[in-house]
């Protein structure tokens, strides 16, 4: 490769290294690759930051598998909400159960208050659910407006920090590893935002007090995200 075309590609490298990320409260400065990389491999930030995404988001799908079995179960007797709490559980086993497989493959250690966020995340779910269907409504709505956020800070990193210099054109592009979990995150996120329409639908908003329910739900979801994220 020539002088001027080295200059060109270090020039490259520089610029790209110099964003930083803003998510979750935390600073974030991109690794940055190595001279001359022409392969996928992950640096070590982008490995702590992969296992940080991967860690976070199990634990999360972990406590929305639970709060909707405890929402079934206390709203068990409403044949009318029943099988739209079932879908969207489903859905959840499914998440968690992804997540679970990413966890093990890439040997991230699981949170280690995941005790905290089986009984937490079910203590939600059924005591809105007691409360009555609106109130679940309301939860599910906080909890979904939270992860729907959480999902796509997370894809902005993923995208704009993790791409590897791919070929002699000076083009960018992730590697297959970070475009697969891009691609489920997003999967993901969509049917999340989808549940938040449908407790939206289902009357979320007639919760009462609403707005105590869903800030506090909020506020605890984006607490669990901080902590779960580090330990
Ligand atoms: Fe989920
Ligand atoms: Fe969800």
């Amino acid at each position: 490769m020539r002088a001027g075309s080295n200059v060109k590609l270090c020039t490259k490298v520089l610029i790209r290294n110099q964003h930083t990320y803003q998510g979750s409260g935390v600073s974030y400065m991109p690794p940055k690759p190595e001279n001359g990389a022409t392969h996928s491999s992950l640096s070590p930030a982008q490995q702590a930051y992969l296992e940080r995404v991967i860690r976070v988001d199990q634990a999360g799908e972990l406590g929305a598998d639970l709060i909707y079995a405890g929402q079934y179960l206390a709203l068990s007797h409403n044949k009318k909400v029943k099988p739209i709490i079932k879908h969207m559980w489903e859905q959840e086993i499914h998440h968690r159960s992804t997540f679970n497989k990413l966890q093990s493959e890439h040997r991230v250690r699981p949170s280690i208050l995941t005790p905290l966020w089986k009984a937490g995340a079910f203590g939600l779910g059924f005591a809105t659910g007691f409360m009555n269907k609106e109130a679940a409504m309301a939860c599910t709505e906080a909890v979904e407006t939270v992860i729907g956020k959480h999902y796509n800070s997370q894809l902005r990193v993923l995208s704009n920090n993790f791409a590897d210099l791919k070929d002699s054109n000076d083009k960018f592009s992730n590697s297959k590893e970070i475009e697969h979990l891009k691609g489920t995150i997003k999967v993901f996120r969509d049917q999340e935002l989808e549940h938040l329409n449908t407790a939206i639908q289902n009357d979320s908003k007639n919760a009462r007090p609403y707005w105590l329910l869903t800030e506090t739900i909020k506020t605890v979801c984006k607490s669990a995200v901080f902590v779960a994220e580090r330990i």
